[in-house]
C-alpha cells in the first residue's frame, strides 16, 4: 500500500482548509479588513472554520480512507467494517435535546446551533482502548460554547451525551447492549479547551460512520468516551453509568484517561498501532495532552482515572 507520510505541520492545504473557506465571502471580507487594519481578523459564530495551529499532533496524518473505513459504531454492528451500513443514517433534519439542570430545557436544530458557535479545525491524535490510533483533522467547536448556550445551573456537575437510536441501526436489536450509547464528562472537563464537538473530518461534513452529524472528541481519553451522532445532552448532578461501564465495569471506567503504564485487564496499553501502516509507537500519558488536562485530575487521586 502506498502511504503518504507527512508530519502534522506539513499537511497539504486541501486537507486542512475546507473548500468552503476559499469560497466564503465573509472569510474574504475578514481577511481584507485584517489587511487594512494590519491586525488579526476576529472570527465570529457562523464564519467558515479555519485551522487552529495550536493543536498540532506532531505525527503523520492518517490517510482519510483508513479513518473513514475502520470504525467502531456498535449501533451498526460489532465489526470495524460498518461504514457502508452507516451511510443509511440521515444527517438532516437533526435535532439535539438539551435537558436536565439548565435554564430552559429545549430541542435545538443542528443548523441553528452551528450558527451560534465558532467552528475551527484541529488536528488531534485519537487512541482507541483496543490500541489502534489515528491522527485526523476534525472540524468543530469547543464544548464550552455549547455549555454556555445551554446555561446550566450551578447544581450541574456532569454533562451526559446520548447517541440517536435510528431504525437503520440494526445493532440496536441486540439486547446484550445497554442502549442508548451514553457517555459523560464532568462540568470541569466540559469546560476544558481540548474538549471538542466534531462536525467534520478532513474538511468535509462528518461522515456518518465517524459519528455525523455531530459527535464528541476527547483526545486525551480512550476513544469510547467520544460518543457519536449525539441526539441528547443532559446536565445532571449525578455521575452517569456509561455504556461500556454498564457492560464491563472491571474493564471500562468513567474516566478512561489514556495511560501507557496502566494495562487493560486483557492487554498492555504501552504501545499503539497507527491505522494505515500498522506501525507500533509508544503511547503517551493523556495521549500526549497532559499540559492541557493533567490539572483536572490532581485532586482525584483515589479515583480509577486510567481505565
Ligand atoms: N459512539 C457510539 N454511539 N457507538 C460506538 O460504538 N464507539 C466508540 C466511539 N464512539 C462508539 C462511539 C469507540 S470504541 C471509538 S474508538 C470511537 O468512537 C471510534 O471513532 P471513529 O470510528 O471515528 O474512529
Amino acid at each position: 500500500m502506498h502511504i503518504v507520510r507527512r508530519r502534522g505541520w506539513e499537511i497539504s492545504e486541501h486537507l486542512v482548509t475546507p473548500e468552503a473557506l476559499a469560497l466564503n465571502r465573509r472569510g474574504l471580507m475578514a481577511g481584507a479588513l485584517a489587511l487594512a487594519s494590519a491586525g488579526p481578523a476576529l472570527a465570529a459564530p457562523g464564519d467558515a472554520p479555519t485551522r487552529n495551529p495550536k493543536f498540532e499532533a506532531g505525527r503523520a496524518l492518517t490517510d482519510e480512507k483508513n479513518a473513514t473505513t475502520y470504525n467502531n459504531f456498535y449501533e451498526y454492528g460489532e465489526s470495524k467494517n460498518i461504514w457502508r451500513q452507516a451511510q443509511a443514517l440521515k444527517q438532516r433534519p437533526w435535532t439535539i435535546k438539551l435537558d436536565g439542570l439548565i435554564k430552559q430545557p429545549r430541542t435545538i436544530d443542528i443548523d441553528d446551533l452551528l450558527k451560534q458557535v465558532q467552528q475551527e479545525e484541529r488536528i488531534y491524535r485519537h487512541r482507541c482502548v483496543e490500541t489502534w490510533a489515528m491522527t485526523v483533522p476534525w472540524t468543530g467547536f469547543t464544548l464550552s460554547q455549547l455549555v454556555a448556550l445551554a446555561e446550566p445551573t450551578s447544581a450541574a456537575k456532569y454533562v451526559v451525551f446520548e447517541t440517536a437510536q435510528d431504525k437503520t441501526m440494526k445493532g440496536l436489536d441486540s439486547p446484550f447492549y445497554p442502549w442508548p450509547y451514553t457517555e459523560g464528562v464532568t462540568i470541569q472537563e466540559a469546560a476544558n479547551d481540548l474538549t471538542f464537538v466534531g462536525t467534520g473530518l478532513y474538511g468535509k461534513p462528518m461522515p456518518p460512520q465517524n459519528g455525523g452529524p455531530i459527535r464528541l472528541v476527547l483526545p486525551w481519553k480512550y476513544g469510547f468516551k467520544s460518543v457519536k451522532s449525539i441526539a441528547k445532552i443532559t446536565f445532571t448532578d449525578k455521575r452517569p453509568k456509561t455504556f461500556w461501564e454498564g457492560i464491563q465495569p472491571a474493564e471500562y471506567g468513567f474516566w478512561a484517561n489514556v495511560n501507557p503504564a496502566v494495562a487493560h485487564p486483557r492487554w498492555s496499553q504501552a504501545r499503539e498501532r497507527l491505522l494505515g501502516n500498522d506501525e507500533m509507537v509508544p503511547t503517551q500519558i493523556y495521549n500526549g495532552y497532559a499540559e492541557f488536562v493533567a490539572s483536572l485530575y490532581t485532586d482525584l487521586k483515589h479515583e480509577k482515572l486510567f481505565m
